[in-house]
């Protein structure tokens, strides 16, 4: 039976009971017989006097207390809803103010899944008997940034971003969101995990592969300028620095890195290598193109209702600092092409999507002329034209096909 305080408790104090004697037993129970009546006894005198006090205390809190007072106060007004800085009551969901946050949570809810629903048994005989050593560098590292990635992510919408949000209906596509970075991060584990690789070797690389940390250490740098208790948004450098950050987690942390990063991974799935890993990353694709185009539209409305204006060299800076690391981890984890894929590729498509999420954020194009490498990588994104993706599931939910992608 389940212990509902705690459902994960042993049954250690089942079995010690049981070790009483019934001597034991029935002394314990004429103990607490005799206590229950008098307990009863006691609980009525105590209800009588407390029926007394309840009263005249609940008379005063009337007179008193701001929250009964403020009963009174007038209803939401939906126009005076805010994405920052609102002073509306942030409990009350709807009329929306922002419809097209809430239709996010809904598309996010069609796209559900777990790691445990795609079969990774190919995967372990790929990796120990398919693919080359180049292959398996470009898999071990991809998986390590990923997943330290995803916890970054968590941690940004979550601890960062959310709190500062003032319209319900953003919060609840964020509170899903941040649902979703943990079940990325789940299924990079269940993907460690299948395969066998190392742990605490894959999570340290991060800490020790200077291509990998650097990414790790500018989106660090972003987060912790906004993860602070006294941030006041009402200052204009502070809410610019708040909207840059903002920025860069959901164009480029999200929409170019992740985006553009799960594409090795997709190039060994196009030759029937490490298939499983592959179909896990094109849920986790799906979940991340809603993050950036939600992440991005929340940017562009608090940029029009704050009346931001960021300075243009200081966005063409952050896009090439996320050029240049991205530059750095290509050839890292690419140093040797495999076979249909190499690092000048990963990076021409760093820059060909960069372009296109600088469009989506009214900036001007960072890297004009940068040419779309892998035609094949949108078609990743949308799973609609894999016909055999829902065939492999395990299990079956209610949906996944009726999803927009622009
Ligand atoms: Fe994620
Ligand atoms: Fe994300």
């Amino acid at each position: 039976m389940l212990n509902w305080d705690d459902p994960l408790a042993t049954f250690n104090h089942t079995n010690n009971n049981e070790q009483r004697t019934s001597s034991d037993k029935k002394n314990a129970l004429d103990a607490k017989a005799i206590l229950n009546n008098k307990m009863e006894s006691d609980q009525l005198e105590l209800n009588a006097t407390n029926n007394l006090l309840d009263t005249e205390v609940i008379k005063k809190r009337k007179l008193e207390s701001p929250i009964i007072q403020e009963a009174n106060l007038e209803p939401v007004r939906v126009d005076d809803k805010r994405v920052i800085n609102g002073q509306t009551d942030i409990n009350q969901l709807a009329p929306f103010k922002y419809p097209w946050a809430w239709e996010f949570f809904l598309n996010a809810n069609k796209n559900h899944w777990t790691p445990l629903d795609i079969n990774m048994s190919k995967d372990v005989h790929d990796y120990q008997h398919r693919i080359t050593m180049e292959e398996k560098h470009v898999y071990e590292n991809v998986l390590s940034y990923l997943t330290t990635s995803d916890i970054l992510a968590m941690r940004n919408i979550g601890l960062a971003v959310m709190e500062k949000m003032t319209a319900p209906e953003l919060q609840i596509y964020q509170a899903r969101q941040v649902y979703e970075e943990a079940l990325h991060t789940w299924t990079y584990q269940h993907c460690i995990e299948s395969i066998g690789l190392d742990q605490s070797e894959i999570y340290n690389r991060y800490r020790v592969v200077p291509a990998i940390n650097q990414k790790i250490q500018l989106a660090n740098q972003k987060i912790h300028s906004v993860l602070r208790a006294d941030i006041d948004l009402t200052n204009k450098d502070e809410l610019e620095n708040f909207v840059m950050s903002y920025t860069f987690f959901a164009g480029i942390f999200e929409g170019c890195w992740f985006y553009n990063g799960f594409s090795p991974i997709f190039a060994l799935q196009r030759r029937g290598l490490m298939t499983g890993t592959a179909e896990q990353l094109q849920y986790i694709m799906r979940d991340e193109v809603l993050h950036c185009a939600f992440g991005i539209r929340t940017v562009n409305q608090i940029i029009i209702e704050n009346n931001v204006k960021l300075d243009p060299k200081a966005i063409q800076l952050m896009w090439e600092e996320a050029e240049a690391a991205e530059i750095d981890y290509a050839h890292y984890i690419l140093q040797d092409p495999i076979l249909g894929y190499n690092a000048d590729d990963h990076i021409e498509q760093f820059r060909f999507i960069a372009n296109r999420r600088a469009k989506q954020l009214k900036h001007t194009e960072p890297f004009p002329g940068a040419q779309n490498r892998l035609i094949w990588l949108d078609e990743q994104a949308n799973m609609r034209k894999e016909k055999n993706f829902f065939e492999t599931r395990v299990t079956e939910y209610q949906t996944g096909g009726s999803l927009k992608w622009d």
